[in-house]
């Protein structure tokens, strides 16, 4: 089996389905933003989780979409909230519409996703509707608590790792263990994959961090720099602040403080600080951290290996990503 296999799947089952279509200005968005592509990561890993316990891992496509469908509803509010001009290449709906249109699209999303799960055999549907309902609500509290951290200075370590948990990690751990529970492992088994995509989202989230610095423009398909513009407490800058002392803390405060700058030349200033403190090297071992981390619990699931390797050759693509 290849990837190739579980992505053109994906990529048919898509194609069938019915969102809605009046009026328009609810419904297009959502066609645009699932015709953006992406890598569809999440359906994946439902599909891979899936196959390592069963043959029929066909019947996790459905509700794989209903976990792609509602991350896309995330990205739509998430890039109204971070006043995000490219998503994938291409002008974020919010641009391309307004913010009232993106408002209403994400939400109805939310509410296909919910259909699209409703597609597993009788007996799993309270586990794998509770579950997914804890897991969106977490999505929401990272993603408050990321604009929370917008405006405050002293974030720790510890809690950026939390907020990355919750606004991402839950959802790679939650894809995983949806197509375990689709799949017929038992709690054991689902609660190590469960863990095992929270560790490698943990890795993934530290990965996004980086590209939004250090990212090729022409790959990356999102603004290189947003998270300097504003203000994130990604973990590049919370070591930077730890770490910065002198004439490189007074300019790297300088710059957190200013209202008024140039947004280039800000992006620039605060990546060559980056640069100066070694942030870069220390955020890629910190990755690897974490996906070994993940490695560790899937080594845990007792599955076919064949089929385990293909899972983890699929998470270390993602290490090396520059998209
Ligand atoms: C972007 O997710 C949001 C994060 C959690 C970093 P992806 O990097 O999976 O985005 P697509 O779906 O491939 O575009
Ligand atoms: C967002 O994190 C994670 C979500 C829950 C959408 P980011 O704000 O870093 O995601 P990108 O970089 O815009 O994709
Ligand atoms: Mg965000
Ligand atoms: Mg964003
Ligand atoms: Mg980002």
């Amino acid at each position: 089996m290849s990837p190739a296999v579980f992505i053109d799947a994906l990529q048919d089952e898509l194609q069938s389905i019915k969102y809605g279509q009046s009026p328009p200005e609810l419904y297009d968005p959502i066609q645009y933003i699932m015709n953006l592509g992406g890598k569809r990561m999440r359906p994946l890993l439902t599909l891979m989780g899936a196959y390592l316990f069963t043959d029929d891992w066909q019947k996790a496509i459905r509700p794989a979409l209903g976990v792609e469908v509602f991350h896309n509803f995330t990205l739509m509010h998430d890039d109204i909230m971070d006043q995000a001009p490219l998503r994938r290449g291409q002008p974020t709906v919010h641009e391309k519409w307004n913010g009232n249109v993106a408002i209403l699209s994400g939400d109805v999303m939310l509410v296909n996703a919910y259909q699209l799960l409703l597609n597993v055999e009788a007996d799993k549907l309270a586990p794998v509707l509770a579950r997914f309902s804890r897991t969106a609500a977490e999505v929401c509290e990272g993603q408050q608590m990321d604009m929370n951290f917008e405006t405050r200075w002293d974030v720790s370590e510890a809690e950026y790792i939390d907020m990355i948990r919750l606004k991402t990690s839950v959802l790679l751990g939650y894809a995983l263990e949806l197509g375990g529970l689709i799949g017929g492992a038992d709690e054991e088994i689902t609660r190590h994959l469960y863990e095992g995509g929270m560790n490698i989202g943990i890795g993934f989230q530290l990965k996004d961090d980086l590209l939004d610095v250090y990212g090729d423009p022409a790959k990356f398909g999102k603004q290189v720099g947003g998270d300097i513009i504003a203000n994130k407490k990604t973990f590049l800058l919370i070591e930077a602040l730890a770490q910065a002392k002198g004439s490189i803390r007074d300019e790297l405060t300088d710059w957190l403080t200013r209202t008024e700058f140039d947004k280039p030349e800000k992006v620039r200033a605060v990546t060559a600080i980056y640069d100066q403190l070694g942030i870069r090297q220390l955020t890629e071992a910190r990755i690897n951290e974490y996906f070994v981390r993940g490695f560790a619990n899937f080594d845990q699931v007792n599955a076919d290996a064949n089929r385990k390797t293909l899972l983890i050759q699929f998470a270390r693509q993602l290490v090396e990503r520059e998209s």
